[in-house]
């Protein structure tokens, strides 16, 4: 075996022991001892690693340095790709010394303030959100009088825009309109946003305090579920929405919402009760205040959801 070789193997063995250090425990890395590596065809194989599909950010904001340094690290900073292994202590040959001295100089070219960082980042990722240029004006006058999906042609009587605090440390999504909400343009105004208000006063704040939006506009026919396609089209509108608004804490509720945030399929009765996170910004999924109207005794799941996002704002302030 080459000196290559030996070197690859060291790289993905210090890999996978970072990745370790991340909590993918999971990872089922068979990797054979530098000495013993033998050259063979690549091998598929059923990985334990399942990767889990994210919404992307909204288009138009940048992406963010990733901090190499596990003490520099913002809470939340998610990491999208390696590091580079620029601290291993292996001598490298002369080339490698050139090439890392080319990339700094690149770097120093396209953002003289980055060279004076002891330790340059050299991986672009974007793991929580970043400054928007957006208002909340521009993102309505985009929507405009929207024709994107086939709602608007479905007895839509008003596009149902997001309200409320947009300074809010907390912002509530839910599906879509109903009957009410269509009929007033407003979100949550029917019964289940009559239960909505109560939640929220249950954990000592006023409906007013707090930003609340859906992640699709316009109301379905029947108050039926809305199509992917339909979600599809909406759901950017919201995502702009957040990375202006930044909250502190998003509730999704029910299925719909924390899957179109999340970008995960997992049951809502899963999900709950838990924290998740949405480019560093904490994300409980609780059940929709509709279904506790048919099912009351789910209100004591949701009180034990709301006391948490009750106490993490608390500890935040
Ligand atoms: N259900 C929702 O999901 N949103 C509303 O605005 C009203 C009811």
């Amino acid at each position: 075996m080459n000196s290559e070789q030996t070197n690859l193997i060291s790289d993905v063995r210090e890999h996978v022991r970072y990745m370790h250090e991340l909590g993918l425990e999971a990872l089922a890395a068979d990797l054979p001892v530098a000495g013993e590596a033998v050259a063979r065809q690549p091998e598929r194989s059923s990985s334990s690693i399942q990767p889990v599909e994210r919404t992307a950010p909204p288009p138009d904001l940048k992406a963010q340095r990733f901090s190499p340094d596990p003490e520099k690290r913002k809470p939340g900073e998610r990491i999208a790709a390696l590091p580079s292994l620029a601290k291993r202590q292996r001598p490298q040959p002369e080339k490698q010394e050139k090439d890392d001295e080319n990339t700094v100089l690149m770097m120093a070219a396209s953002n003289p303030a980055e060279t004076e960082k002891e330790e340059p980042a050299l991986i672009e990722v974007s793991p929580v959100l970043p400054e928007s240029t957006d208002t909340m004006e521009i993102i309505r006058a985009d929507i405009g009088d929207c024709t994107r999906c086939p709602l608007h042609a479905q007895g839509r009587k008003q596009i149902v825009h997001t309200t409320g605090n947009f300074n809010a440390d907390l912002m509530f999504i839910g599906e879509a309109p109903g009957a009410d909400e269509d009929e007033q343009g407003l979100p949550f105004v029917g019964r289940a946003g009559q239960l909505l208000t109560k939640i929220i006063e249950s954990i000592g704040l006023k409906r007013e305090e707090v930003c609340i939006g859906n992640i699709n506009r316009c109301r379905p026919p029947g108050n039926r579920k809305p199509e992917p396609e339909e979600t599809a089209a909406c759901r950017p509108f919201i995502l702009r929405e957040v990375a202006v608004i930044k909250p502190k804490v998003i509730v999704v509720l029910g299925a719909t919402a924390a899957h179109n945030l999340l970008q995960i399929k997992t049951p809502i009765s899963h999900l709950r009760g838990n924290f998740h996170d949405y480019f560093g910004v904490k994300v409980m999924p609780t059940f929709h205040p509709a279904y506790l109207l048919r099912d009351p005794h789910k209100k004591r799941e949701v009180w034990e959801d709301m006391k948490k996002v009750r106490d993490y704002l608390n500890d935040a302030k």
